[in-house]
């Protein structure tokens, strides 16, 4: 009888704790969060992505590359997607975002269909968080197992995106700094950074490593500077890994080992300092890079999100309800 009462107990309290936890903020993300709310989210927003990226592969790396700008300010909580209002400057005119981030209105036919399916349901975290996955997936990169149920910031902040992300003229001890910050160790952002595989820069991003920097190829120095030089051409777009720039491989690895880093920041990674030895590693084992970006991404995706009664699920991915 007495063994009957406490197994009694015992399956009240295993069936009530989620329950009461999930009252407050603060409950973890988890991979079945939409499975009965919106169990078509996840088809939804590959199949959109596969349209994005065959029209345009460059939008693989900007929709990647916004959720990192997302995730690194106030957590990946949407609040990059927010514009500006009369009582907030949000992010998208932040330093390292404007005339730089692409991709919103991509995120907007995701979110107008997803809505279709499943009013008021997911967030805008959310489809963020998967769109960056499929991206790097469809861009012939790994794919991995998104945790959900991330709810969207009610505001935004300039100041916050300017003081979070890190420029491309950064030291290693900075860019180590900042991601420690987030909680993410030096082998994460070495793996993390392997994301400039894609992509495009602004020569005013990297003008002064193809000028002023000594560890460079001075043939691929050269070859930059043809098209973008000391004084003007500032927007003229350059790939960030020549070899292979719409394939998400570990090329990026190899370009460090041959000092075409297109950026100072790149090129930190492998300088004689304490990540060359990784570098080295992943330019001759794709299969580690691989699986340590995706750990890597799975960890940037749970900084600091909005749980619970946190935040809300937007209705418009640019504006809080
Ligand atoms: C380690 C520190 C990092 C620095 C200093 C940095 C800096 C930059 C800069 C300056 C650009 C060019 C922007 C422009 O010209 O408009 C860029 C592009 C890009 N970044 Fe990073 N980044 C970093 C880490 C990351 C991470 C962690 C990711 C994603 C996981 C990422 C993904 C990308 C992608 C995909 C692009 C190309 C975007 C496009 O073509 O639209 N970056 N980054």
């Amino acid at each position: 009888m007495a063994t009957a009462a406490v197994r009694c107990l015992l399956t009240v309290a295993v069936v009530l704790a989620p329950l009461l936890a999930g009252a407050d903020a603060g409950r973890p993300l988890s991979t079945g969060f939409y499975n009965k709310k919106c169990p078509n989210v996840q088809s939804i927003v590959r199949a959109a992505m596969a349209q994005a990226v065959t029209a345009e592969p460059r939008m693989g790396a900007s929709i990647l590359r916004m959720f990192f700008h997302d995730c690194f300010v106030n957590g990946c909580d949407a609040s990059i997607l927010l514009d500006d209002t009369a009582s907030f400057t949000g992010e998208k005119n932040a330093g390292p975002n404007a005339n730089s981030v692409r991709g919103y209105e991509v995120i907007d036919a995701i979110k107008t269909q997803v809505e279709v399916s499943c009013n008021a349901t997911v967030s805008c975290a959310d489809i963020l968080a998967l769109a960056a996955r499929d991206a790097v997936n469809l861009l012939g990169g790994p794919t991995w197992t998104v945790y959900l149920g991330r709810r969207d910031a009610l505001t935004a902040s300039q100041s916050a995106a300017n003081a979070n992300l890190p420029g491309p003229g950064s030291s290693l001890a900075t860019l180590i700094t900042m991601f420690g910050n987030k909680g993410l160790s030096p082998r994460d952002m070495t793996a993390l950074s392997g994301a400039h595989t894609v992509g495009q820069a602004r020569c005013s991003t990297f003008r002064d490593r193809i000028y002023n920097d000594a560890n460079i190829n001075t043939t691929f120095a050269s070859l930059r500077q043809q098209t973008c030089p000391q004084a003007s051409g500032d927007a003229t777009l350059a790939p960030i890994d020549a070899q292979t720039p719409e394939a998400f491989d570990n090329a990026y690895y190899r370009n460090l080992m041959s000092k075409q880093g297109l950026f100072h920041s790149d090129q930190e990674l492998f300088n004689g300092g304490s990540q060359d030895a990784l570098v080295k590693k992943y330019s001759g084992n794709a299969a580690m890079f691989a699986a340590d970006f995706a750990k890597a991404m799975v960890k940037m995706g749970a900084i600091s999100p909005l749980t619970g009664t946190q935040g809300e699920v937007r209705l418009n991915c640019r504006n809080a309800n």
